[in-house]
């Protein structure tokens, strides 16, 4: 009978066949999932011939370089190389505001950080790929029919371009079985079940134009929402919960001053497969925590709006 323990025994087989015995690999890490349990499954099939590469694109999360390079390095030992590619993104990004425009210019400047980093590994020959049973049978496109881009992690096109070959141990796993496994490899339970987090980052929750100052507005924003979502013990049930700032200002007072600030929108849905969406009854005490952190705590918003419509017709994402 199928066991996970049996599967990761084969598993780490079939990469050392595919490899060979001196095959080096790399793997793009993205702070999700998928990229993080195929990692760790190379790394036990191949130790030290793996080369793991994150992109800082400078549109992450408060805390999540440390914590990827806290995860992998401090605690796995696996080799990686962090890129700091905050500039590269954010010049690029400078003055963009469609949000296709976004999704593409990420897309293409993360193919092509990545591609000088793995291209500075000595001997690599493949290219590990965290793509699930799903993404196998069919490709998912976002926001309409002429984006087929999954994620800026989507290194499409890459292997060829670089004469990698793929490697894709999680190709027969359900995201399920992912998490399963994630957590018999030992990943910490709070990566084995995060929300997901797209691709292009907070870039396309900075409503607008994307500058450092109004990412680190909703940085920090967003931050306050995963906090108190998790300590009022909903992350779980939640599919997404997550700040949005909008490219509006309103009038507020603040001591017997007028401010003219940011508003910055609560969004959290419950789904099951983010095809469509429910937006989530946030218990009243949580909404209000939340709203009264960020107006305290993040200087230059000074309005929060709960986001009460369902997918469809609305998306979950506001870009
Ligand atoms: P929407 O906004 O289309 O989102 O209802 C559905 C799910 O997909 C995620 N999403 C993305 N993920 N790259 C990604 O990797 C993207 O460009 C992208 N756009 C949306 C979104 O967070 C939600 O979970």
């Amino acid at each position: 009978s199928w066991t996970m323990k049996g599967f990761i025994e084969e598993a780490q087989e079939a990469i050392r066949r595919q490899v060979g015995e001196h095959g080096r690999v790399i793997c793009g890490l993205s702070g999700g999932v998928d990229s993080s349990v195929a990692a760790l499954l190379l790394h036990r099939a191949i130790g030290a011939r793996l080369q793991c590469i994150f992109v800082d694109n400078g549109l992450l999360r408060q805390d999540e370089r440390a914590q990827v390079e806290a995860l992998f390095v401090d605690r796995f030992h696996v080799p990686l190389k962090t890129v700091d590619a905050r500039e590269r993104f954010l010049g690029k990004l400078a003055g963009v505001t469609d949000p296709e425009k976004k999704r593409k210019t990420i897309g293409r400047e993360f193919i092509a950080v990545f591609e000088e980093a793995a291209q500075e590994v000595r001997g690599a020959e493949f290219l590990a790929q965290g793509t699930l049973y799903p993404d196998v049978i069919e490709s998912v496109s976002y926001k309409g029919p002429s984006v087929t881009i999954k994620s800026h992690h989507n290194v499409g096109g890459l292997p060829e371009k670089m004469n990698l070959k793929l490697v894709e141990p999680l190709r027969e796993l359900f995201k399920d079985e992912v998490r399963v496994l994630g957590r018999e490899l030992g990943l910490p339970d709070e990566m084995v079940s995060r929300q997901p987090f797209p691709g292009p980052g907070l870039a396309i929750r900075v409503l607008g134009e994307i500058t450092e100052e109004r990412l680190a507005l909703v940085r920090r924003a967003d931050a306050i929402v995963q906090q108190e979502i998790r300590d009022a013990g909903l992350y779980r049930e939640l599919w997404q919960a997550f700040a949005v700032l909008l490219p509006v200002q309103s009038v507020g007072v603040m001591g017997d001053e007028r401010t003219y600030e940011s508003t910055c929108v609560l969004r959290a849905v419950t789904s099951v497969d983010g095809m469509t969406a429910d937006w989530a009854r946030l218990p009243y005490p949580v909404l209000e925590r939340i709203s009264t952190r960020i107006t305290n705590e993040v200087r230059g918003i000074n309005r929060v709006v709960y986001d009460v419509s369902s997918k469809p017709p609305a998306t979950i994402e506001w870009e």
